[in-house]
């Protein structure tokens, strides 16, 4: 879309702005006798009275019931073809103790890429084995407590962490399972997928390296060689992707058998969900089953039998299990050059609780909540408080034209890597997470208070 064009072409007009669409809200999201949403039977205003907005909300139930999905997909798929599945829930997607307590009831293992998710992990009570960790760039310290809590697999991004993996867990007396990233020159985007011979990023280790490193590693005792791992990209629609790093990380996994076991193969996360009305995510379903083809018909071409899988989806599970409530402060109408006019509905949160809209130019769905209107639909972008233009939330959809000072406002699909990637930006209060499930609200995450912020000030004047 160019820059001054006013909306895209999936957007359109809506005949009900009060209408929320199923594959986009989570499925407990109703609105009540008197027009005001619900989710998981608490009315929004109950949220915001008790808990304030800028809020995350989590769905517990759609939470669960996504897990559950996504984990049977991925396993019956698997069995289909002989294999099972492990499948980890990618942490790095949203992540505190109450979640790791979800996952570990569900029966899926937790994927967390650094030593503060790994403390959570830890602190949530998982057993570690269950637990893989990741990172291109993992120090000493993180090393060190992955190897002492007994974590299940450590994957290592480049050279110099075969050699420190080993030496702790020598020195601890263990032997540390390890997966080894492989960069094989795919990286899927959302529509498309991009095949090199080596992708031009910091993550994984290029196809030709990699046997040599496999042999390091199967000749230190205080390692074990579990597999290799890819994870292509995110939000992502097509399996094309998937089926070529499938075809490259195979023949790859069979060239390795033939020095010795390659127990398992890591597909990565990266299944995309539906954020607005121009997309159509195949659903975790339809990709499970063209990703395990493109394996097994891989496996047969290299004359070996297929090897266990494991994934790590993130965004499939909590993703739509999340909106985000904020109140309606000032609102603009904007002349655009063409004489059209995008109304700018100004938050009290913005791009320090969702960087998604500026860092991706991700389009997000917004609803009026605390109310319903029968007023036109206008063309409006949802921004934030923050002093940066980019500072949007939702880019392009369509609210009442009478909304107003101090209504409540709803985006969709929060749940994904926007708390994770939530910021103190113009000293903004990160804000409250709450699960709702049942007709309750709990509060799993506390929102920041003023005395956080100036509690890390180290030369505040104390009297
Ligand atoms: C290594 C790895 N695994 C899994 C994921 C989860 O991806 P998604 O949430 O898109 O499923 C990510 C996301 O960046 C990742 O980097």
């Amino acid at each position: 879309m160019k820059p001054t064009e006013i909306k895209p072409a999936w957007l359109t007009s809506p005949k009900d702005n009060n209408e929320l669409i199923e594959r986009i809200w989570p499925a407990s999201a109703t609105r009540d006798a008197d027009g005001e949403v619900v989710f998981a039977g608490v009315p929004v205003s109950d949220l915001t009275a008790q808990f304030g907005t800028p809020l995350y909300v989590i769905d517990q139930t759609e939470f669960e019931s996504n897990a559950i999905t996504v984990k049977s997909a991925l396993e019956k798929a698997s069995a289909r073809i002989g294999s099972d599945a492990t499948v980890y829930y990618a942490g790095k997607a949203f992540l505190s103790t109450e979640v790791v307590r979800w996952i570990d009831r569900l029966g899926l293992n937790l994927d967390v890429s650094s030593g503060g998710e790994l403390a959570i992990a830890l602190a949530g009570g998982i057993d570690p084995k269950r637990i893989g960790l990741h990172g291109n760039n993992k120090s000493s310290a993180e090393i060190g407590r992955a190897v002492s809590a007994g974590v299940g697999a450590i994957v290592i991004d480049s050279e110099i962490e075969i050699e420190r993996i080993a030496s702790t867990a020598g020195a601890q007396g263990r032997v540390q399972p390890v997966r080894i990233r492989v960069n094989t020159g795919v990286h899927a985007d959302t529509h498309e997928f991009l095949a090199t011979a080596r992708e031009d990023q910091k993550f994984g280790i290029a196809i030709e390296d990699v046997p040599a490193l496999v042999a390091k590693i199967r000749a230190l005792n205080h390692l074990e060689f579990l597999g290799l791992h890819s994870h292509i990209g995110s939000q992502i629609f097509e399996t094309a992707g998937f089926a070529e790093a499938a075809r490259r990380l195979v023949k790859l996994h069979a060239e390795l058998l033939k020095t010795g076991p390659v127990p398992q193969l890591n597909l990565g996360g990266g299944f995309g969900i539906n954020y607005n009305e121009g997309d159509q995510a195949p659903g975790v379903e339809t990709m499970a089953l063209d990703i395990t083809d493109a394996v097994a018909a891989a496996c047969q071409a290299e004359g070996i039998s297929v090897p266990k899988l494991a994934f790590e989806p993130g965004r499939a599970i909590v993703g739509r299990s999340g909106v985000t409530l904020y109140t309606v402060g000032t609102i603009k109408d904007v002349k655009l050059s063409d004489g059209q006019v995008r109304k700018y509905v100004s938050v009290d949160g913005g791009m320090s609780d969702n960087l998604r809209a500026a860092l991706y130019q991700a389009e997000y769905s917004t609803r009026l909540v605390s109310r319903v209107s029968s007023a036109k639909p206008a063309l409006v972008r949802v921004v934030g408080k923050h002093c940066e233009s980019g500072d949007i939330v939702v880019r392009h959809d369509y609210l009442p034209s009478d909304v107003s000072n101090g209504d409540t406002v709803a985006v969709a699909g929060t749940g994904a890597y926007c708390f994770s990637l939530g910021s103190n930006y113009n000293y903004l209060q990160r804000p409250p997470v709450v699960a709702v499930a049942e007709g309750k609200a709990r509060l799993i995450v506390r929102g920041e208070t003023e005395a956080d912020l100036l509690s890390r000030d180290a030369c505040l004047e104390k009297d």
